[in-house]
């Protein structure tokens, strides 16, 4: 069986034209003017206010073909239905008809236009809870229609109720919400999985049935005292995800399977050479790139950089993820760049901004690849040794991980998953989110009572490691040359600890030196001193300054006699003699170029 999505795209646009709906544009996949969502999740996104009660320009019965992105189902992407991006077509009446109409329609559209099998299609209505009642009225049109009674199903608000933020207690004062009436197809071919209970129903997890249609009956808003009023005007806010009708219509649980996302995958199976079929963890990897590669595009071609932030902490994270997967296929290089004419053709007609934008976007995708594959890399033998050994904390592993090498949590998932070491997602991000927002306290805490210079405090033992600091930091200009760059320093009366960026790899010989001249400063009973001086003075004496700080009109500059200057607010012994004995008892690579010294 074939149906293509343009087909589908003509049928729905000409169905609702011929009920007099008209058509409004589907907004940016991340909207303009609402700082609330990072992203498009819904159809009714942009109706908000008309819902509510505004006139909308266009009139009170409206359609479009929303492009959305859920990103709250990212890692759920790999089964056999589970998208980020998706199309969501919808139609709307702001208090135009309600019930009777938009079922019988919705109906008609499924069974009529599309010529789903009736047998195949079940239908769930809200059960109604302590304070809202039982939507009675949607079971008994249903019956109406001709849906048998042993396809109706009844549901809590969990399940048929919505609203943008969930369940009627979830949501904030003023945001609409309702009842809702969900459609859904049986793949007959599917056998129940009892893992999801005992007995299959349309909301069972198993795969057996798909939702291809939403009612929502928005005929009420949150009050400030967490009561619900009815809306002046009834609404009917329905959406169909694109995909899963489309998956109904080739009778095929493998969304997968359909016309805008197999291309996507025929092209990875062309770059790797495998199947897709092959085994369950090439099948994920490539459901997975099919899936990323069309969000990271369309994301893109909405404007958004890959950055640590909002939208593009979200693209940054899909693209890590390709790169991720399509190294499990044993891609390489250039996984974006040679995908991307995939989403192009898929696309082109729909949504032009993604050939447009094609050069500036794989540019853009291959940099941040290759910057991640450096990552990954240098990362490679840290992860090994850390997957050998078994954990009862892997949120942890995974914090100190990405601390130290800047490894993202979410791939050294991906890792476990290969190596079949079970991972509850779920409690590995709550334990994460807990383990990120402890250590944010600690550090701020921690910052508030550091001098510049990284000391924990001013023991004299402290301050004879901060002296140590400086002399280690010149002797490694001396050593690895011109190019090396502090990266940070704690110090504290135990030990001392030095970060540093170096494009050239330290030796052991390098180090075994480094530790010599150490030695040598200190027993040569050098005097350390200060001045105040103004920084562009400072600047052309060579004091060494830490890049990542600003620093004012005049500075303090602590010289070590002739042989080290350096920016830096003290405490510092008088004399070097001071210092004592100094060994260098862990060297570490902690990232790309960058190492790490301890010393006590
Ligand atoms: N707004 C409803 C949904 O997203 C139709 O399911």
């Amino acid at each position: 069986m074939s149906f293509t999505h343009l087909q589908l795209r003509k049928l729905f646009s000409k169905f609702w034209q011929k009920k007099g709906h008209k058509l409004v544009p589907p907004i940016p996949l991340v909207p303009k003017d609402d700082p609330t969502t990072l992203f498009t999740g819904s159809g009714m996104q942009q109706l908000v206010p008309y819902l509510l009660g505004e006139p909308h320009p266009q009139g009170v019965k409206l359609y479009n073909i929303q492009p959305c992105f859920r990103s709250q189902d990212v890692d759920e992407v790999g089964d056999n239905r589970h998208t980020t991006f998706f199309e969501m077509t919808g139609n709307w009446s702001l208090g135009d008809y309600f019930k009777e109409e938009q079922l019988e329609w919705c109906w008609d559209f499924f069974t009529q236009e599309l010529a789903l099998a009736k047998n195949k299609l079940y239908v769930t209505v809200f059960s109604g809870s302590k304070s809202l009642p039982r939507d009675s009225e949607s079971a008994s049109i249903w019956k109406k229609l001709g849906v048998a009674e042993n396809h109706i199903f009844y549901y809590g608000a969990d399940k048929n109720w919505w609203s943008r933020a969930g369940i009627p207690e979830n949501m904030p004062p003023g945001e609409p919400g309702g009842p809702d009436s969900e459609v859904f197809y049986e793949f007959t071919q599917v056998q129940h999985n009892p893992e999801f209970g005992s007995k299959c129903h349309p909301n069972c997890d198993c795969g057996k049935f798909l939702e291809i249609g939403n009612s929502v009956f928005m005929q009420y808003q949150k009050q400030k005292d967490e009561t619900f009023k009815e809306l002046p005007k009834k609404n009917v806010d329905f959406g169909g995800g694109l995909e899963r009708i489309l998956a109904a219509l080739i009778n095929n649980p493998d969304m997968f399977k359909i016309d805008v996302l197999l291309p996507i995958v025929k092209y990875a199976e062309d770059i790797c050479g495998e199947k897709y079929k092959k085994d369950e963890a090439t099948t994920r990897a490539m459901r997975i790139l099919a899936d990323h590669m069309r969000s990271a595009a369309l994301i893109a071609a909405d404007g958004v950089t890959p950055s640590n932030k909002d939208q593009g902490y979200f693209l940054r994270r899909l693209l890590r993820k390709m790169v991720r997967q399509g190294k499990y296929l044993g891609i390489d290089h250039h996984i974006t760049t040679r995908l991307f004419p995939s989403i192009v053709d898929i696309f082109k007609s729909v949504y032009p901004q993604v050939e447009k934008k094609q050069k500036e976007i794989i540019e853009m995708f291959e940099m941040e690849e290759e910057k991640f594959r450096k990552t990954l890399e240098s990362a490679h033998t840290i992860v090994e040794k850390i997957i050998q050994k078994p954990s009862n904390n892997y949120a942890l592993v995974a914090f100190d991980l990405f601390q130290s090498t800047g490894y993202p949590p979410e791939i050294f998932l991906e890792d476990l998953k290969e190596k079949n070491i079970l991972v509850d997602i779920k409690k590995f991000n709550s334990a994460y989110k807990q383990i990120f927002a402890k250590h944010q306290k600690v550090s701020k805490k921690g910052a508030e009572k550091k001098f510049k210079g990284g000391l924990a405090d001013t023991k004299d033992q402290t301050i004879k490691y901060h002296t140590a600091t400086h002399l280690l930091h010149q002797a490694l200009f001396d050593i690895l040359g011109d190019d090396i760059r502090q990266e940070g320093s704690n110090i504290t009366a135990d030990r001392l600890r030095f970060d540093f960026y170096s494009p050239k790899i330290p030796s052991q010989n390098d180090i075994d030196k480094l530790a010599k001249i150490i030695d040598v400063k200190i027993k040569a009973k050098i005097p350390v001193s200060f001045k105040i001086i103004p920084k562009e003075k400072a600047l052309k004496i060579g004091a060494r300054a830490f890049f990542r700080e600003k620093y004012p009109a005049l500075v303090k500059i602590y010289f070590i006699g002739n042989y080290s200057k350096e920016f830096c607010g003290g405490p510092h012994v008088v004399n070097t003699k001071e210092v004592g004995k100094i060994s260098i008892f862990k060297f570490e690579k902690i990232g790309n170029n960058l190492y790490r010294i301890y010393a006590k």
